[in-house]
C-alpha cells in the first residue's frame, strides 16, 4: 500500500511517500520520499508560533515539499491525465476556495505531473493549530479528489505514539510491543499519560492542568535569552551545567510530585525560573545552571509519575513521544530507573529524527487507521480540530 502523509499541524510542512507492506502492526515501512520544512527560522524572530504566520508558510511551501517527496520517491505521476475538467475544477475550487495562491500551484503541478497512483492519502487532522491544520487538510481533500484516492483523517498524538516504538535502524517495523502499555507524550502543546490496553484503545490516566512540557521549556528559554524553540536550547546548556558540575542556581519546584494522582503542573515551576531570574544579569554559567535545574525538576516529576502509572496498571511497557522526548537526559534517566525498579519492562524513545514533528509517523498512523479511510467524495466530512484528543 502506498500512503501519502501530509503533516501541517503546527510549524513544520511535512509530507512523506510510505510503502507499507502487510498487515497493521506486522507491516514494513519503506520510507520512498521525505520532505519535511521546517519554519522555525521564520517564529524564531518572535519568539514562537503565530498561527496565521504558520498557514500562510504552509501554502507556500505544500506544493514543493508534495514535488520534493514525490520526486525523491522516483513514483512517476500518469502525465496523459493532466487535463482537469470543468466540474472538477469547480469543486477543487471550493475545496481551496480560502487558499487561493495553492489552488494556482496545485494547477500548476498537476499540469507538470498528472495524476499518481496512490492508495492512501493520510493527513493530521488534529490537534495542533487550526489555521495550519486546514491548509493540511483541505490540499488532502483536494488531491484525494484529484488523485481518485482515499483519505483518512490521522490524530498527531497516535502519530508520535507510532513513532516511538517505530524501528527504523534495524527493520521499518512496529516493535512488537506487549500491553498493557503507558504513552507518555510530552510535546510543545500535550502532556498526557496514556493508557493502551492494545493497539488504537487509549484512555487518558492523567494531563497537565496548565502548561504543557514543552511549553514551559519554551517559555523558561525565552527568560534565560534563549531562541525559540527552547528544548534544544535548554538541554544543550543543561548538558554543560551537569559536566562542569556548577552550583545550584535556584532552588526550584516540583509541582504535584505529591498529589497522589497523575496529573501534572508545570505554570508553578516556570513563574519559579522568572522570580529565580528577574532583575538579575544571568552569566553564560547561571544559565547553563538554571536550565539544568529546570530540566532536572521537569525530569523529577515526569519520571515520578510514570512510574505510577506503570505501576498502578500492571504495564509491560512504556512509550515516551511528542517532541521533549527528544531529550537525552530524560531519556538516560528513563532507562536507568526503568532498568533498576522494573527490569522486565521495556522503555521506548523515537529515533531522534522521529522525535519532533514529522510526516513519517502520520503515514504510520494513516496505515493502522487505513480501514476507516473514506472515498474522494465522503472527503467532505473530515474537519481539522484543534483540540481533537486521544481519548
Ligand atoms: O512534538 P513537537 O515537535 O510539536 C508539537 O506537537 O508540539 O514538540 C515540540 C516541542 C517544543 O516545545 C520543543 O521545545 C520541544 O518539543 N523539544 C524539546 C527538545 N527538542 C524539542 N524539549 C526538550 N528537549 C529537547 N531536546
Ligand atoms: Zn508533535
Amino acid at each position: 500500500m502506498l500512503i501519502l502523509s501530509i503533516e501541517t499541524s503546527c510549524d513544520e510542512t511535512a509530507l512523506s511517500l510510505v510503502e507499507a507492506k502487510g498487515e497493521f502492526p506486522h507491516a514494513t515501512y519503506d520510507i520512498l520520499g521525505n520532505a519535511l520544512w521546517s519554519q522555525i527560522d521564520i517564529h524564531r524572530e518572535y519568539g514562537g508560533v503565530f498561527p496565521m504566520m504558520a498557514k500562510r508558510e504552509h501554502v507556500a511551501t505544500i506544493v514543493p515539499m508534495l514535488e520534493k517527496a514525490l520526486t525523491e520517491s522516483g513514483l512517476e505521476g500518469r502525465e496523459s491525465s493532466n487535463e482537469i475538467d470543468e466540474y472538477l475544477e469547480v469543486e477543487l475550487r471550493k475545496i481551496l476556495e480560502r487558499e487561493p495562491l495553492l489552488i494556482e500551484t496545485l494547477f500548476a503541478f498537476h499540469k507538470k505531473y498528472g495524476s499518481y497512483d496512490i492508495d492512501l492519502i493520510a493527513v493530521t487532522s488534529g490537534p495542533g493549530l487550526e489555521p495550519a491544520l486546514w491548509v493540511g487538510v483541505n490540499f488532502a481533500r483536494a488531491l484525494a479528489l484529484l488523485w481518485n484516492t482515499p483519505i483518512v483523517p490521522v490524530n498527531h498524538m497516535e502519530g508520535h505514539v507510532l513513532s516511538s516504538v517505530f524501528d527504523i535502524e534495524r527493520d521499518d517495523m512496529l516493535s512488537d510491543i506487549a500491553f498493557p502499555t503507558i504513552s507518555l507524550l510530552i510535546s510543545g502543546g500535550h502532556t498526557e499519560l496514556i493508557l493502551m490496553s492494545d493497539w488504537g484503545k487509549y484512555e487518558k490516566i492523567g494531563q497537565t492542568r496548565d502548561d504543557a512540557v514543552g511549553e514551559a521549556y519554551d517559555k523558561v528559554a525565552r527568560m534565560l535569552g534563549l531562541q525559540y524553540p527552547g528544548g534544544p536550547e535548554i538541554a544543550k546548556r543543561a548538558e554543560k551545567a551537569r559536566k562542569e558540575k556548577l552550583p545550584e542556581f535556584a532552588k526550584l519546584p516540583t509541582p504535584m510530585l505529591n498529589s497522589g494522582d497523575l496529573d501534572f503542573s508545570f505554570s508553578g515551576l516556570k513563574t519559579a525560573v522568572r522570580y529565580a531570574v528577574q532583575d538579575k544579569t544571568l552569566s553564560e554559567a547561571d544559565i547553563c545552571a538554571a536550565a539544568r535545574d529546570f530540566e532536572d525538576a521537569v525530569t523529577t516529576v515526569l519520571l515520578k509519575k510514570s512510574l505510577m502509572a506503570v505501576e498502578k496498571h500492571g504495564a509491560q511497557t512504556l512509550i515516551v513521544g511528542g517532541g521533549v522526548s527528544a531529550n537525552q537526559h530524560l531519556k538516560r534517566m528513563f532507562e536507568a530507573k526503568f532498568l533498576s525498579e522494573h527490569p522486565d519492562l521495556t522503555v521506548y524513545f523515537p529515533q531522534p529524527k522521529l522525535s519532533t514533528d514529522n510526516s513519517i509517523m502520520i503515514a504510520l498512523a494513516g496505515h493502522a487507521r487505513a480501514v476507516s479511510a473514506l472515498a474522494p467524495r465522503g472527503a467532505d466530512v473530515i474537519r481539522a480540530d484543534g483540540n481533537k484528543s486521544l481519548a
